[in-house]
């Protein structure tokens, strides 16, 4: 199969084309040994148009694929497309009056536990619940309490068992961020004023603050009404980190000045001698020419001086990277480690054949090379045990293998991560390059 054949874009061909078939395999191949530590299920989602085509990469249906692990075997393999109202009924994502029906998304992006529920994430809509067979539920708006859009890249506070969200539109309230219990109740909803409507991905929290980005890729009436990716580069608008004290609420919020820059992913961010730290992956533009136009990303660091209100920023590594981890245990505090794919120096998406171990604390890194055509996706961390050291644990990914095009569920030792795979599962179908995804344990 070729990459790219000639008339389709990118994300159709390929290992980014979707698959045809839900498929559900048990008592899966398994080359080295599946640790026995490892009880439940990682699940990652990623668009997968049931009609074969999409008009950008983004805007696919969202599709999941999960394996179960126990007893050290990999019990099964599914995957299933998440059935919202797109899916199922076609139904229309923004109606006559121009505004976005919530209950209506593609639900493609993530898919993370929280309270009891596992909730399927695209930015443009309300989650979606699916159960931990795979089977959707519905759509999951909070009882009720949510009135905006969920991002897709929420973030567990390791400590407090809250989860920090915000909902971002093109329409007033360009940004709400919300708050909610460790029991799933959404406990608050706060507009945040910005100047205007920017595609606002991912975000960050510390123990103490709350660290929005709001960076030129600008919302574009003109584009929407064509039908296309409606957000472009834009040389006017500037960029901008706001820092919220946890707590805090709109006037709070202390909006200080970056170079322009696009991020998609922070690394992690956490607080230190009155400074904010935070890890991006930073494009130093996005989307200029039209919404498949992007540059190599590679990871920096904003030093946030709140005494003084001024942000430092530098590169921490040369290397081309996306999908950016840690622990979930350190989300928001001091971590050692991250993990992310080498995206590779061609200009095709996902040519890299590694993933990346940072040792932040060093200044040092290790890769992973799974070897020619065996290509990673998003790596998760899951610890051996709860109070595990933080390299301590397994990072799992999904690996398409060009040669056979086909792909495998991939278990690296996170202390020895350059060394041979702890267990490789052969999966039953290809796995199509997609986003995120979440180790699930059975106690979750
Ligand atoms: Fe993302």
């Amino acid at each position: 199969m070729k990459l790219h054949e000639e008339s389709l874009p990118f994300h159709l061909c390929g290992n980014y084309a979707p698959v045809k078939d839900e498929v559900t395999a048990v008592d899966l191949p398994v080359h080295g040994a599946v640790p026995r530590e490892l009880r439940g299920r990682y699940v990652r989602n990623g668009p997968n148009p049931k009609t074969g085509h999409s008009p950008h990469w983004f805007v696919g249906d969202g599709m999941l694929h999960g394996v179960e692990l126990r007893d050290g075997r990999a019990v099964w393999y599914r995957n299933r497309w998440v059935r919202t109202r797109a899916f199922v009924e076609d139904a229309p994502s923004i109606g006559p009056d121009g505004v976005r029906d919530h209950t209506v998304g593609r639900a493609n992006t993530h898919v993370i536990a929280h309270a009891g529920r596992i909730l399927a994430l695209v930015e443009s809509s309300f989650p979606t619940e699916v159960t931990r067979e795979l089977e959707t539920v519905g759509c999951f708006d909070f009882g009720g309490r949510l009135a905006t859009a969920m991002t897709a890249h929420p973030k567990l506070c390791p400590r407090t068992g809250e989860l920090h969200f915000f909902g971002y539109s093109y329409l007033p309230p360009y940004l709400v961020y919300h708050r909610a219990d460790p029991g799933g109740r959404l406990v608050q909803s706060e507009v945040i004023e910005v100047p205007g409507p920017t595609m606002i991905h991912d975000f960050a929290i510390t123990e103490r603050h709350v660290v929005f980005m709001d960076l030129p890729v600008v919302f574009d009436l003109g584009l929407a009404m064509a039908g296309g990716m409606p957000y472009r580069w834009s040389d006017e608008y500037g960029a901008r980190v706001g820092v919220m004290p946890r707590g805090g609420t709109n006037g709070d919020v202390r909006w200080l000045d970056v170079a322009p820059c696009y991020v998609f992913h922070p690394l992690n961010a956490f607080d230190q001698d009155g400074a904010v730290v935070v890890d991006v992956v930073r494009y130093p533009e996005l989307w200029r020419q039209h919404a498949m136009s992007a540059p190599k990303a590679r990871l920096h660091r904003w030093v946030i001086d709140l005494p003084t209100g001024r942000v430092r920023e530098h590169a921490l590594d040369d290397r081309a990277i996306e999908f950016p981890r840690c622990d979930g245990r350190r989300v928001g505090l001091p971590n050692r480690y991250g993990y992310a794919v080498d995206t590779g120096d061609g200009a095709d998406r996902n040519t890299g054949t590694s993933l990346v171990k940072y040792d932040l604390r060093a200044g040092t890194s290790v890769a992973h090379d799974f070897g020619p055509g065996r290509v990673p996706a998003e790596p998760v961390f899951v610890p051996a045990a709860p109070a595990a050291g933080e390299d301590e644990g397994w990072v799992l990914t999904y690996v398409y293998d060009a040669a056979r095009n086909g792909s495998d569920l991939v278990i690296l030792d996170g202390g020895d991560f350059a060394g041979e795979p702890v267990a490789t599962v052969t999966l039953p179908q290809r796995v199509p390059f997609g986003f995120h995804g979440s180790w699930m344990p059975d106690e979750a």
